[in-house]
């Protein structure tokens, strides 16, 4: 592949980068957030739950705004959003301000989850589409880490010019960095290609397929890119994925994207520091955060080597129930009170290194693979819509079911939800390793 095509690739996947770094940045300003603004529970869920809420309409309406005005536009307006939402999180003056502030900041990350895999699908040459869904999860989990060091730094650099009891303020504006940098670099971004096809402008086209592929090679994808269009033709509209042949699978993708969350792995990343509060094993909690973000970095790219060699089904029937023990084993060690002990932090870190490398690396891959050609757009979107939508749920509901409910009583609802999902995966989910996209529809029938 040509430098600048990797390039090109790399500045719309800092998109999923932020998506990473907004929605773990808040983790961080929880402890502070809740003496600054006295915030009960429910308060601290919508804080962070806000971020969630707005990515729902981001997600749905970002392909559609993509199609009518183009890739870069709505990536730019991603990246406007994402600056609006970092300096207005950093300078708000109350509770339902900063709530604002996160939900702007939520229609970004929400955007950016559909814009990003799709520019990167049509400027990338084919043979690297099917390591795209990783790419995505990779920029994600490092926006993640990078989140987490910047505010163990900002914490913990003793800077005499942040007043304590501000520091959130700065963590939260931190994301104003990378959102500029983002803006910046994708001012020099082409527009897609595919795109320019789609609205006829193919002499633009051909001078940017001359750029991203070998000059001889330009012609040749224009005229497969157009033969491509008018073979399949346009998607089908949203309702028509409902129509007895698709039904099944995309009833399939909708709940595998939204029990992808209910794994329960956000209530660690958006809130970390809360629990580490509580499992006292001693040391810098925001430190012990980063370290999360560390495990959840090395096992997404140990997923690199499994995703083609087990397969997506077995990796997400092992991830679950590794997962399941583990938030059973944390659950016993609150019950039992036994949280000074290192344990309480190694059935954490192994949850998330089995997170990693498998539901968090097949999520991705498994909703951009499993729909044919022709539902793609639509489904695609829909099933994100159901991962944001149980993303707010969760996130929300935590720290009430947390205070509430009690620790051991929230973690082991969340590890019979990792064994149920067992059932779920054996019984619905169907292998797509190997399957050319393609050929893919040709599976529906045995569902
Ligand atoms: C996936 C999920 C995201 C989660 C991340 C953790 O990308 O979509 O919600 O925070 O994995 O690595």
């Amino acid at each position: 592949m040509k430098k600048y095509t990797i390039l090109i690739a790399a500045v719309a996947a800092i998109g999923g980068l932020l998506f990473g770094f907004d929605t773990a940045v808040i983790a961080g300003t929880l402890p502070a957030l809740r003496s600054f603004f006295k915030l009960d529970d429910a308060a601290i869920g919508l804080v962070v739950a806000a971020a969630s809420i707005g990515c729902i309409p981001g997600a749905l309406f970002a392909g559609n705004l993509a199609n009518r005005y183009g890739r870069k536009l709505m990536m730019l307006v991603t990246a406007v959003l994402y600056v609006i939402a970092a300096v207005g999180s950093g300078i708000a003056g109350s509770f339902e301000q900063l709530v604002a502030y996160r939900f702007i900041g939520g229609l970004a990350i929400g955007m950016a989850s559909t814009l990003a895999p799709i520019y990167i699908s049509e400027v990338a040459p084919a043979e690297f589409r099917g390591r795209l869904g990783m790419s995505q999860q990779l920029a994600i989990v490092l926006g993640i880490l990078l989140a987490f060091i910047s505010n163990y730094v900002i914490d913990s650099a003793g800077w005499s010019f942040l007043s304590p009891e501000n520091t959130w303020r700065y963590m939260l504006a931190a994301a104003v960095i990378p959102s500029v940098i983002f803006f910046v670099l994708l001012l020099l971004v082409p527009e897609s290609p595919r795109w320019l096809i789609q609205r006829e402008r193919h002499e633009h086209a051909h001078r940017i397929f001359g750029r991203i592929y070998e000059p001889s090679k330009a012609k040749d994808e224009l005229e497969s890119v157009k033969a491509d269009l008018a073979s399949s033709g346009h998607g089908l509209r949203f309702m028509e994925i409902f129509s007895a042949k698709y039904r099944k699978v995309v009833l399939i993708g909708v709940v595998f994207a939204a029990i992808a969350q209910l794994t329960g792995i956000n209530i660690i990343f958006y809130y970390a520091p809360l629990i580490f509060e509580k499992t006292h094993v001693g040391g810098s909690v925001l430190f012990q955060t980063v370290l999360t973000g560390v495990v959840n970095l090395i096992f997404t790219i140990v997923a690199f080597w499994l995703i083609d060699r087990l397969g997506r089904k077995k990796l997400l029937l092992i991830g679950s129930a590794v997962m399941g023990i583990c938030m059973m084993v944390v659950g016993v060690l609150f019950y039992t009170d036994k949280l000074d002990s290192y344990l309480v932090l190694a059935a954490i870190f192994v949850y998330i290194a089995a997170f990693a490398c498998t539901w968090g690396a097949v999520l991705w891959v498994y909703v951009a693979e499993i729909f044919s050609n022709k539902i793609r757009g639509s489904a695609t979107s829909f099933a994100i819509f159901g991962n944001w939508t149980a993303n707010a749920i969760v996130s929300w509901t935590f720290p009430i079911m947390l205070n509430g409910l009690g620790a051991p009583v929230t973690f082991f609802t969340y590890g019979v939800i990792n064994f149920l999902m067992i059932v779920f995966v054996a019984k619905y989910v169907f292998e797509t390793k190997g399957v050319a996209l393609e050929k893919v529809e040709a599976l529906y029938e045995r569902l």
